[in-house]
């Protein structure tokens, strides 16, 4: 689903520039240009970047371990 008609950005462009590494509708944006025209589309834009991350929280929460990688 289309997001942003200015830039062209879609739903999945948002959780791919979190799945990538954003943490925040700031550094969506950054990744993104979502909402850097009109701004209409910032209120849903932060909708989903908001509903992503709760999901991935709660994803890292269900492990078993915690989810990290460390050097030996
Ligand atoms: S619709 Fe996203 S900036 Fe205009």
């Amino acid at each position: 689903m289309y997001v942003c008609l200015c830039v062209g950005v879609t739903d999945g462009h948002i959780r791919e520039a979190i799945y990538e590494g954003c943490c925040s509708y700031r550094e969506v944006r950054a990744a993104t240009n979502v909402g850097t025209q009109c701004g209409k589309c910032a209120c849903l834009a932060k909708q989903v970047v908001r509903e992503t991350l709760t999901k991935l929280q709660a994803t890292q929460a269900s492990l078993p371990f915690p989810a990290e990688f460390t050097t030996a």
